[in-house]
């Protein structure tokens, strides 16, 4: 049995005090729901998330990290730092980041391996261009990111990584995937991690569709067989919108 699991994103937006104050208006909407929820947020966020939602069953995610133990690496910030902080969370491989940060499957297997010693689950992130699309190579191009994301996780290991499914042309430009096509997606997803890893472990593992979630657009997503959640940018800035998407 798959939870449905819907995370925030916020990318970059929201200082201390405006973190605090989101925190304290969604715990009381997120009170008595059974959809578990995430929000992953900026580095200098996180410590005031956690602390906020300790006991209330919402998770806290980071949105990158090193895959070094520690080192010469300005700017950077390890596995230990974040899980010292409590962090349940961590995104990897984004499309922004492999865009603008140079993140590569390589990078991202490196990354899922070093999360995968400890406790945080990595939330993996995999989508085409819409050239890809267009050209029809959508599915070869997400089958490459997974086999060389995923490279010798275990399936034990397995079990614990969420895939996001991101089409970069959906993510915030309002153009969102058609459910069927999200769908079709996730099915295939779904199947890599069969030739990958076994039909019990593929079973288990969460797929979220990510790129222009809102609440109008929500029961649709949520509803198809495959998609057991969503990673939610712009529309999880504010806890009413996010509410509602998690009510989907
Ligand atoms: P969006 O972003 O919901 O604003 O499209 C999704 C994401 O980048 O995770």
């Amino acid at each position: 049995m798959r939870i449905p699991f819907i995370a925030g994103n916020w990318k970059m937006f929201k200082t201390k005090a405006d973190a605090s104050a989101f925190a304290e208006e969604f715990k009381a909407l997120y009170q008595g729901t059974d959809v578990k929820a995430a929000v992953c947020a900026p580095f200098t966020d996180l410590q005031t998330l956690v602390d906020a939602f300790k006991g209330t069953g919402i998770g806290v995610g980071a949105q990158n990290v090193h895959f070094a133990d520690e080192g010469a690496y300005t700017g950077e910030i390890s596995v230990a730092m974040l899980e010292e902080m409590g962090v349940d969370y961590c995104i990897v491989g984004h499309s922004e980041r492999r865009q603008y940060f140079a993140e590569t499957d390589e990078t991202v297997n490196l990354k899922l391996k070093k999360l995968l010693a400890g406790p945080i689950r990595p939330i993996m992130c995999v989508g085409e261009s819409l050239e890809q699309r267009d050209s029809g190579e959508l599915f070869d191009f997400v089958r490459s990111q997974l086999v060389g994301g995923l490279d010798g996780i275990s399936a034990e290991d397995m079990r614990r990584v969420v895939i996001a499914y991101e089409p970069i042309w959906a993510i915030g430009t309002g153009r969102t995937a058609s459910p069927e096509q999200a769908e079709e997606m996730c099915a295939f997803i779904r199947k890599v991690l069969i030739d990958l890893y076994d039909e019990d472990t593929a079973d288990e593992v969460i797929l979220q569709y990510g790129g222009s979630v809102k609440p109008a657009n929500a029961t649709e997503i949520m509803n198809m067989d495959e998609i057991d959640g969503a990673l939610v940018g712009g529309a999880s800035l504010k806890p009413a919108d996010l509410m509602a998407i998690i009510d989907f």
